[in-house]
């Protein structure tokens, strides 16, 4: 006859396993598979309104770097989002934001890969922080490396780095690198979003979902 003690310990080893069933779908948060990992760094002007004036330093996701500056120059977020451009309705398949950009079309899209998904509203937002940031990602990731740009309610967005060599771009190329992957990569008739775009020169951006 099992005790209760042992029916108990049948409860809860089922439960483990159940549990540990999509430990591949929950990988570390803030970590991409086969790469490591780096901050990554924000050269912001303390006026926005001023490009050309003091920049200041800031390392994180674009949330942690807009929060940040904020805390350093109170109003320094109303004026970041006083800034962006406006969303799009619908971008379509991303094609012309990318040749906006001047990008070649990505080389592949990974619409597999083994992350939560993300919310697609979310990232919708973080690629328009990205847009709102001036200038160029010069500490990005070195070889082989990925740094996490943007991550809010459990919804990220990763650069990662393919050369062997540093690799700088403007923030609107991830931008559009995010959103033509985001438009290729829709799950729950467009709700959710994950997925890798690869570009031709050698890097790629990931979405995925992730703690934060
Ligand atoms: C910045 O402003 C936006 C829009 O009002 C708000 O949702 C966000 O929480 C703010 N972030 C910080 C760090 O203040």
């Amino acid at each position: 006859m099992l005790s209760i003690p042992s029916i108990l310990a049948g409860v809860l080893a089922l439960a483990s396993v159940v549990h540990s069933a999509p430990a591949s779908l929950d990988a570390e948060p803030n970590s991409v598979s086969g790469y490591a990992m780096v901050p990554i760094s924000w050269n912001l002007p303390v006026k926005l309104d001023d490009p050309t004036g003091a920049t200041v330093t800031v390392t994180g996701t674009i949330e942690e770097a807009i929060a940040q500056m904020e805390a350093s120059y109170p109003g320094w977020n109303a004026t970041f989002q006083a800034q962006l451009p406006p969303i799009p309705a619908d971008d379509g398949d991303g094609a012309s934001l990318v040749s906006t950009a001047g990008l070649e079309d990505p080389a592949k899209y990974d619409c597999n890969v083994d992350y939560k998904k993300a919310t697609t509203l979310t990232i919708v937002w973080g690629i328009n922080y990205l847009r709102g940031v001036p200038g160029t990602a010069k500490n990005g990731p070195g070889p082989n490396n990925c740094g996490r740009v943007s991550c809010s309610w459990n919804s990220a967005i990763y650069w990662c780095n393919d050369n062997d060599d540093d690799k700088e771009l403007q923030w609107n190329d991830i931008a559009d690198a995010a959103s033509a992957t985001k438009n290729k990569c829709k799950y729950n008739r467009g709700h959710d979003v994950k997925g890798r775009g690869s570009m031709k020169e050698n890097w790629n951006v990931l979405i995925r979902g992730d703690d934060c």
